[in-house]
């Protein structure tokens, strides 16, 4: 069975090689911290790379005490002229010890990274979050604010189409001065809460920066995933589910910027736009539901 499978994949080999130099072509090169995480931008970044970081030190730790003591013992009982082995039977109660101990800190480990889990992302977002729709499609991300209202509205999956991107219900009037970006613009420091939506297949929100991973899922919002932005930069979103020929290139570009330049941009974005005039690119920018 074995022999018969490599020769069956061999003539894929080119092909699997080129996806996979063509599924990081279009990302954006990392400059800094080559070796390591990319630089932390968020609020529950921080602590998610404080839990990486116990966890490697713990087993990092662990691992360095056993094996000096694995290379002592395997010093002081090597073999030598006229000494004879000796077996032992092992100890019982040592056993428990070194089985007990692990195990209470696994179930340590488990609890705290469920809580903190729980804490960085399934807690309700402050009042003053802003609330950002998220609809990803076969290959780009659109984004929808709330305008003057600061209120996104009722949205729901089953209302979205080619009119409709961010599944707007068209009888709440909060959804009437939504405004429609291609950049994902963010205030630093201010909680964020995003609502996610696919059209088509699954995507994926991905944020290496905040430490934020979460699918976007056709057919289901996913209103859970908040976040607050703590660095000025640019940044990427990038797609990170395989969702077909243009996955490699499927991108948006996030701008953390301060408070003040993010009320100017929202003011001149929440302007109503003139009238008739039809859109030069409506395939580009879907825009919001009327
Ligand atoms: Cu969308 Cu990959």
């Amino acid at each position: 069975m074995r022999q018969r499978f490599w020769p069956a994949i061999r003539g894929f080999a080119p092909l699997f090689a080129l996806l996979l130099l063509t599924s990081v072509a279009g990302a954006a090169p990392r400059e800094t911290n080559l070796w390591w995480m990319p630089d932390v931008a968020s609020e529950g970044g921080k602590k998610i790379d404080e839990l990486i970081y116990f966890i490697l030190f713990l087993t990092g730790a662990v691992f360095v005490l056993t094996q000096v003591v694995y290379i002592f013992f395997l010093v002081k009982y090597r073999h030598r002229k006229g000494v004879r082995a000796h077996y032992s039977h092992g100890n019982n109660r040592l056993e428990v010890i070194w089985t007990a101990i692990p195990t209470a800190i696994f179930i340590g480990l488990w609890a705290y990274s469920n809580h903190l889990w729980w804490n960085v992302l399934h807690t309700n977002p402050p009042a003053d979050a802003l609330e950002i729709g998220v609809t990803a499609y076969q290959f780009a991300f659109t984004f929808q604010y709330p305008g003057a209202d600061g209120k996104l509205g009722h949205s729901d999956p089953k209302l979205i189409s080619n009119d409709n991107p961010f599944g707007n219900d068209p009888d709440d009037p909060q959804t009437k001065d939504n405004f429609v970006s291609s950049t994902l613009e963010l205030p630093v420091d201010r909680p964020i809460q995003v609502r996610l939506n696919s059209k088509d297949v699954i995507h994926a929100f991905y944020i290496p920066q905040f430490r934020i991973y979460q699918d976007m899922i056709p057919g289901r919002q996913i209103d859970w995933v908040w976040f607050t932005p703590t660095k000025i930069g640019t940044y990427q979103l990038a797609c990170n589910q395989l969702c077909g020929s243009g996955h490699y290139n499927m991108k948006a570009s996030i701008e953390v910027v301060s408070q003040a330049d993010f009320d100017k941009w929202n003011q001149e974005k929440s302007k109503p736009a003139p009238q008739p005039s039809p859109s030069p690119s409506p395939a580009a920018q879907p825009a919001a539901a009327k």
